[in-house]
């Protein structure tokens, strides 16, 4: 976005003689307007990148012509140009939003110097915008969030739903499942992008220094309590807010974070003065928050407000359809982080890599195949780069088997009781048993060494039922 049109406007026409000259042999196209109508007329018909106009004209005068100009073209610059005596003519010009103001009269050194200036803010505005794409592309969710699975599948949707709004998002899931992730995809959709996204680790701070991490603190408010401080909610002003581990949040503070909730501003410590907020909350917890308040140890009333909308990350192990995926992902992006040839996964590495329980979720899988990356020199990734990793019974622990499934429906009738989704008439119902069928089928297929007549016997179904089930449920086979 290179400076190029200018526009003067002066009735003097020493003036507009003199800076139109200057700017000219600069490089510049520059009109001229010998008064204020007129230079509304230019500015309403072209698109100029600077004007340059003087305050004191017949007709319409500077100031009023600012008015103007940033109700039809906001982004247009604008330097004004008053004579030294009116000083309080430039300060009034620069809060109805000129760019600059000079002083007649003056040395062209100084037309120079504005110049320069405006090209530089132009340069920054430009580089401002492109980041701000670049950072919507990277946290858009086509590309940046990977696997298929129908769990996966309700997160997509579900971000996309709460993308325009403002609602209280509340995610959960196990270490390294990809809450974090999340929750920024949730913020760069929003509205808010371009605005701060502050993510703050409840679990990571101690009590005291939390409160005043989150709330900020006047001076000398507490010992050792230095210069005036904000919090993370003022630093995300217009943004969003991340609290990461809120189940980790000590009681009391969890009254000031409800009070924040409802009232939409805060207090510092040691301040009595409440300060307006307008923060988008994203909250993340890997720990069953039903239960820390089932125990007393999670508000009720915060959990309600916080879990307007629920976002369940399942473990990966219940969703194993994603790892080939992510395996994939994640080798092609450490290959190009790491500047090396790119490598390819046997079919036999990925089956190892599906079979694993990931105790550490996505996070894990990453840095499995980060280190093989780094440890092969051969452009093929074999089981054996992967060493360590022991397969795991194929059916998950009874207990979060039926914890995940519990979250899973819980998401659903959540989200339709906001109306965040419509629910048709037996969708969870197909959705549970897809969840438990799996499992189930493979199990007793095992148990009957892949007999299907066997099968089909033990679990009570049709022999061809059980075959159509095998096929859309993408059971594969094995023999033994
Ligand atoms: N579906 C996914 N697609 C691509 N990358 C993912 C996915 N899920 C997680 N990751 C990656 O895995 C890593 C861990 O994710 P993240 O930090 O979001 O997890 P978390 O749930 O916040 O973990 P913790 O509870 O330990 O803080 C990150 O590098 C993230 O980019
Ligand atoms: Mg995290």
């Amino acid at each position: 976005m290179p400076l190029t049109r200018i526009l003067v406007a002066d009735d003097e026409e020493s003036m507009r003689w003199v800076l139109s000259k200057a700017l000219k042999r600069k490089g510049f196209t520059v009109d001229l307007a010998h008064d204020g109508r007129q230079a509304l007329e230019l500015i309403k018909d072209n698109c100029y990148d600077l004007a340059i106009l003087d305050i004191k004209m017949p007709g319409i005068n500077g100031l009023d012509l600012l008015d103007k100009v940033r109700e039809l073209k906001n982004d247009l610059l604008v330097v004004i140009m008053t004579a030294e005596a009116s000083m309080k003519n430039a300060v009034e010009a620069m809060k109805r939003g000129a760019y600059d103001y000079i002083t007649k009269p003056f040395d062209l050194d100084v037309i120079d110097a504005i110049i320069e200036k405006v090209s530089r803010a132009r340069e920054i505005a430009g580089q401002v915008s492109s980041l701000k794409q670049e950072l919507k592309e990277r946290y858009q969710v086509e590309k940046n969030i990977v696997g298929n699975s129908p769990a996966m599948r309700e997160v997509y949707k579900t971000i996309g739903k709460v993308a325009v709004s403002d609602v209280t998002v509340l995610i959960q899931g196990e270490s390294g499942t990809g809450k974090e992730l999340v929750a920024r995809a949730v913020h760069f959709n929003s509205g808010r992008l371009g605005k701060p996204f502050v993510a703050i680790n409840c679990a990571a701070i101690p009590r005291d220094l939390l409160e005043s991490e989150l709330f900020g603190s006047e001076k000398g408010a507490y010992t050792g309590a230095g210069e005036r401080k904000q919090g993370k909610f003022e630093q995300a002003n217009h943004g969003t807010i991340f609290l990461d581990e809120i189940g980790d949040m000590p009681l009391d503070l969890q009254a000031k974070i409800l009070r924040v909730l409802q009232e939409q501003e805060v207090t510092r410590i040691g301040g009595n003065q409440n300060i307006p907020v307008d923060v988008r909350i994203v909250a993340a917890t890997n720990q069953a928050l039903v239960e820390k308040v089932r125990q007393k140890e999670f508000r009720e009333d915060l959990y309600y407000r916080l879990n307007v909308v629920p976002i369940t990350l399942v473990p990966l192990r219940e969703r194993r359809d994603d790892i080939p995926d992510l395996a994939q992902y994640f080798l092609e992006r450490s290959c190009a982080e790491m500047s090396v040839h790119s490598k390819r996964l046997t079919d036999d590495a990925v089956t190892l890599l599906s079979a694993y329980s990931w105790p550490g979720n996505v996070r894990e899988l990453e840095n499995t195949i980060k280190r093989a990356v780094i440890l092969s020199n051969d452009p093929l990734l074999t089981p054996h780069d992967f060493e360590g990793l022991t397969p795991a019974p194929d059916l998950p622990q009874k207990g979060s088997q039926e914890e995940s499934l519990e979250s899973l429906v819980d998401m659903k009738l959540r989200s339709s009781m906001v109306g965040v989704e419509k629910l048709d008439k037996g969708d969870i119902h197909a959705m549970v048993l897809e969840q438990v069928e799996r499992p189930l089928i493979r199990f007793i297929l095992e148990k009957t060494r892949w007999n299907q007549v066997k099968a089909a016997d033990i679990l009570g179904i049709n022999r061809n039922t059980l075959r159509k089930k095998i096929t859309e449920l993408g059971i594969e086979l094995k023999r033994d």
